[in-house]
């Protein structure tokens, strides 16, 4: 079944504030939200992802709002956040008493971003609250980056789609943990370990602990078929030649331009995937940049 769709923000409160879930867009993927202070619809979101509640969700803020109310913002995060939103970036810091421990899962930080969409930005403010949000697909499967994915992986579990067309960026934001005076980077995105250097003054540090980010999980953006990664596309074709000619069916992915990759890729493996082939050939980019993330998120999904 189709939930309802609409591009009306004051629709998308409305039904928020009715205790409901919707899809909203954002510039990296589309986002499954809910009112961070509505403790049975945050539940849902999680119910409707089948996502285990100590995997914690990023809150999102408007624009107007001040995000040292939801965390202990350093004075790298505040450069970054100056610098970066609206944009694709999260910053992991401490979290203050007006986030609910449904949300972090108990943790004693919390992941803030402020995303660059219109419709969403003009939705976060007519709202009293501030969204959480995770990517609007079931657990494990890869994120959905137009309205019609999310009709495809939900359907009528979400109570309303905020259609914004095409996700711009298409992989999900940058997420950068900062406590006290140390940066890491804990997933790549659209800003750079360049980026943040630049910004910063300093190169991030290597992440500690143990999976800091339990979504760091590889075969956390797996497609149906089985991802085979190939340097150049001379490889992906030789390779996916010997494939059919042992009866296997195949797909290539791969774009020359890595902003266009990067927005295309679950597309395209959503479309590989409803093909029904076999094996997807998917064409690294080279490790810099937007790359990198494209690079990581080739490898999670070919990650058994
Ligand atoms: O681009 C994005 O970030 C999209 C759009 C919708 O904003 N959202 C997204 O959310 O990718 P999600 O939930 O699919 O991925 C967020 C990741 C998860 O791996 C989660 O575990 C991690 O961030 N995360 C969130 N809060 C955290 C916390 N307090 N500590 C550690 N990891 C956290
Ligand atoms: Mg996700």
């Amino acid at each position: 079944m189709t939930p309802p769709i609409t591009d009306d923000p004051q629709r998308a409160a409305d039904t928020l504030g009715q205790h409901g879930v919707v899809a909203i867009p954002t510039e990296t993927v589309y986002g499954l939200a809910a009112l961070v202070h509505d403790e049975v619809a945050v539940g849902r979101v999680f119910d409707i992802k089948g996502r285990p509640r100590s995997h914690p969700l990023i809150v999102h803020l408007a624009q107007s709002d001040d995000p040292s109310r939801w965390g202990h913002m350093s004075r790298a995060a505040v450069e970054l956040a100056t610098r970066y939103w609206p944009g694709p970036l999260t910053l992991l810091v401490p979290r203050t008493p007006l986030v609910p421990d449904w949300v972090t899962g108990g943790r004693d930080t919390v992941a803030l971003r402020v995303p660059r969409h219109p419709l969403t930005l003009r939705l976060l403010e007519l709202l009293d609250d501030a969204l959480v949000a995770p990517s609007a697909n079931r657990f494990g499967r890869v994120s959905p980056t137009r309205a019609q994915h999310v009709v495809d992986d939900l359907g009528s579990d979400v109570d309303l789609i905020l259609d914004g067309g095409p996700c711009t960026v298409g992989v999900e934001s940058t997420i950068v943990e900062c406590v006290d005076d140390n940066v890491s980077i804990l997933r790549p995105g659209a800003i750079s370990r360049e980026d943040i250097t630049r910004t910063i003054g300093r190169a991030p540090i290597a992440p500690t602990g143990v999976s800091r980010a339990p979504g760091m999980l590889s075969s956390h953006y797996a497609p149906r078929a089985r991802v085979i990664v190939c340097d150049d596309r001379q490889a992906a074709l030789s390779q996916s030649a010997e494939l059919v000619s042992r009866g296997h069916s195949t797909a290539i992915v791969w774009e020359p331009d890595v902003a266009v990759y990067a927005a295309r890729l679950y597309d395209l493996m959503r479309e590989a995937d409803s093909s029904g082939v076999q094996f997807i050939l998917a064409v690294l980019p080279s490790e810099e940049g937007l790359g990198t993330a494209v690079r990581d998120r080739l490898f999670k999904a070919a990650a058994e």
